[in-house]
C-alpha cells in the first residue's frame, strides 16, 4: 500500500513537539511493515537540509490567488529516515528556519498545500491514501474534492489524524481567495463558527478522522475548543489510535545522547550515574529524589502552576527533593521559572529552550517525570520516562489516563491525579518522595514500566486497518 502522510513537522528533519515524533516514526514502522510509506513537509532551513544530499524531483508553477509562484520539491537521496522523505520549497513563504510563530503561517500552511496537491496531480500513479496531521495539512481534503483545478484527485481517500484540537488554524473568510477556484456550494465544507476553519474543514471532508488516544476521542465530543458539536456528529468516521514511541531512538541501551547506558537489567546502577552527571551539571544534590518536566510552556501543559508547585512542595513536604524544568513557551512562566533560580538549594534548576539532547540525558537521570496537563492528546513524555525507568506523576486525561496505571491499583507503576491545580500537584509529589523511600516497591516499579510495550507495531497495524476500510 502506498500512503503519502503530509505534515509540518518530522523528527530529526525539524520538530517541535510530539507531531514530529510522530511523524518522524509512523511512517518508518509502516516501511517495515511492508508498505511504502512517503512523508511530504516544507522545505524549512533547519541543519538536517544542509547536512543531507537531495535530488530535485519535481518543479512546479500554481498560485495562492492572485499570487504566482514557482515551487520546487526535493527528496531525500539516501531514504535515511527508513523512508521517502521529500521537501517542498516555496521561495519567501517555506524558506524560513522555524516551524511556526510567523505572522503569516496560515498563507505559508496554505500555499504548502496548495503546492502538495499540485505536485499530486502530476503523479503518473496515485497514493492509496493521502494522510495528513493537524491543521496545518487539514485542508488538502477540502482541495482534493472541492477545487475545480484538483476535482480529477477526489477518488483518492484521505485520513486525518488529529494530535491537538486545540489547534485549529482558524481564518477570517477574507482569506478564502486564496484557494484554487472552489465550488462555492461547498462553503459549508470549510466554514466553522463564521470562519475558515482548516481542522475543522478536514473532519468534514476526510474519509477517516483519527486522534491520538481512545480517552482523547471520548474527550473531543465534550471539551475540543469549539468542535465539540462536530465531533458528536461526525463520530461515526472519528477512531481513536493510541500513538507508539520509536524504540530505536528511544532506547536507554543505545541512546546516542547518553554518556551512561542502561537497561533494565541495571536500571539502579545506570540511572544512578546518569543521575549524578546531571546534577554535577546542573548543581543539584543527587540524594534527593529528582522531578523533571520536559515540554511547551503553556496552558495546556499546566506549566504555569509549576512554579508554585515548588514553593508549595518546599513548603508543605520539606526541602527533600530536587526540580529541574526544561521548556520554552509563554515568557511570562519562563521569567517565573528562571526567577526560582534565586532561591535554589542545590534543588532547583532550569533550561529555558528546546534542547533534544538534555531531554534525554533528564528521562534517563530522573526519577519522577511530572505531567500535570489540562489537555493531553497522547502525549510521548510520559511514554519516554517509563521506558527509561522514570515513574510519571500524570492528570488523569486524555492518553495519560490510557498509559498510566496508579501505584495503588493491581499493578500499578505510576501516580496519577485529578485535577491540574497546585494541592493535586503537590500532593503527588508527595506521595513520590514516599514511594522514593519503599526502595523495593521503588525499584519493582521502575522494573515494570521498562517492561511495557509501547511500540509502534501495534499501532501501524490500526492504521492499516483504517485505510483497508477506505478501499
Ligand atoms: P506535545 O506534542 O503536546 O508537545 P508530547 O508529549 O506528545 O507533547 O511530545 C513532546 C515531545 O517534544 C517529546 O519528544 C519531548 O521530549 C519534546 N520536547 C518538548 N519540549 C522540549 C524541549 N524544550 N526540549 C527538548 N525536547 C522537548
Ligand atoms: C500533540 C499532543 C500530544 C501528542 C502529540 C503527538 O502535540 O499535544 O499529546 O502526544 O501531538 O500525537
Amino acid at each position: 500500500m502506498e500512503i503519502l502522510h503530509v505534515s509540518a513537522e518530522c523528527y530529526p528533519v525539524a520538530k517541535a513537539g510530539g507531531l514530529g515524533d510522530v511523524v518522524g516514526a509512523l511512517p518508518k514502522y509502516q516501511q517495515q511493515a511492508g508498505h511504502q510509506a512517503k512523508v511530504v513537509m516544507p522545505m524549512y532551513r533547519t541543519r538536517f537540509l544542509y547536512s543531507n544530499e537531495w535530488e530535485l524531483v519535481h518543479k512546479g508553477y500554481t498560485n495562492m490567488g492572485s499570487y504566482f509562484f514557482d515551487y520546487s520539491v526535493i527528496k531525500e537521496k539516501h531514504n535515511k529516515l527508513g523512508f521517502e522523505l521529500y521537501l517542498v520549497d516555496i521561495y519567501g513563504l517555506l524558506d524560513r528556519e522555524q516551524i511556526y510563530g510567523y505572522g503569516d503561517d496560515n498563507d505559508r500552511f496554505v500555499s504548502f498545500q496548495i503546492a502538495v496537491v499540485d505536485w499530486l496531480s502530476s503523479w503518473a500513479f496515485r497514493p492509496d491514501v493521502v494522510h495528513v496531521h493537524d491543521h496545518h495539512t487539514a485542508l488538502i481534503p477540502f482541495l482534493l474534492q472541492h477545487t475545480y483545478k484538483y476535482r480529477h484527485l477526489a477518488q483518492i481517500p484521505t485520513v486525518l489524524t488529529i494530535h491537538n484540537a486545540q489547534y485549529q488554524g482558524s481564518m477570517d473568510w477574507s482569506k478564502s481567495v486564496l484557494l484554487p477556484e472552489w465550488d462555492l456550494w461547498k462553503r459549508g465544507m470549510l466554514e466553522w463558527a463564521g470562519a475558515i476553519n482548516p481542522l475543522a474543514s478536514g473532519i468534514k471532508c476526510a474519509s477517516k478522522v483519527t486522534t491520538v488516544s481512545w480517552s482523547y476521542l471520548d474527550e473531543l465530543k465534550y471539551m475540543s475548543n469549539g468542535l465539540e458539536a462536530l465531533f458528536e456528529y461526525e463520530k461515526g468516521k472519528c477512531v481513536g489510535i493510541l500513538n507508539g514511541i520509536d524504540t530505536q531512538v528511544w532506547n536507554p541501551s543505545a541512546d546516542i545522547y547518553l554518556k551512561d547506558d542502561f537497561s533494565v537489567q541495571n536500571v539502579a546502577k545506570g540511572k544512578a550515574r546518569n543521575k549524578q552527571l546531571l546534577c554535577d551539571e546542573f548543581g543539584l544534590d543527587p540524594q534527593k529524589p529528582l522531578f523533571v518536566f520536559i515540554g511547551r510552556l503553556v496552558h495546556e501543559k499546566a506549566a504555569d502552576l509549576l512554579p508554585s508547585v515548588v514553593g508549595d512542595s518546599f513548603y508543605h513536604i520539606g526541602r527533600k527533593m530536587s526540580f529541574l524544568f526544561l521548556g520554552s513557551g509563554d515568557p511570562a512562566v519562563e521569567a517565573q521559572l528562571n526567577g526560582l533560580n534565586m532561591l535554589s538549594q542545590n534543588d532547583y534548576s532550569c533550561y529555558i529552550g528546546y534542547n533534544e539532547q538534555l531531554s534525554h540525558m533528564m528521562y534517563a537521570a530522573a526519577d519522577f517525570l511530572l505531567m500535570p496537563s489540562r489537555v493531553e492528546p497522547c502525549g510521548l513524555n510520559q511514554m519516554y520516562a517509563m521506558r527509561y525507568g522514570t515513574v510519571p506523576l500524570v492528570r488523569n486525561t486524555g492518553g495519560l489516563r490510557d498509559t498510566v496505571r496508579d501505584i495503588d491499583q493491581h499493578d500499578g507503576y505510576g501516580i496519577v491525579f485529578d485535577s491540574a491545580t497546585v494541592g493535586h500537584i503537590t500532593h503527588a509529589i508527595w506521595r513520590a518522595c514516599d514511594l522514593y523511600g519503599k526502595s523495593v516497591e521503588f525499584e519493582q516499579s521502575r522494573i515494570r514500566m521498562m517492561q511495557l510495550d509501547f511500540s509502534w507495531e501495534k499501532s501501524t497495524e490500526a492504521y492499516q486497518q483504517i485505510y483497508l476500510s477506505l478501499k
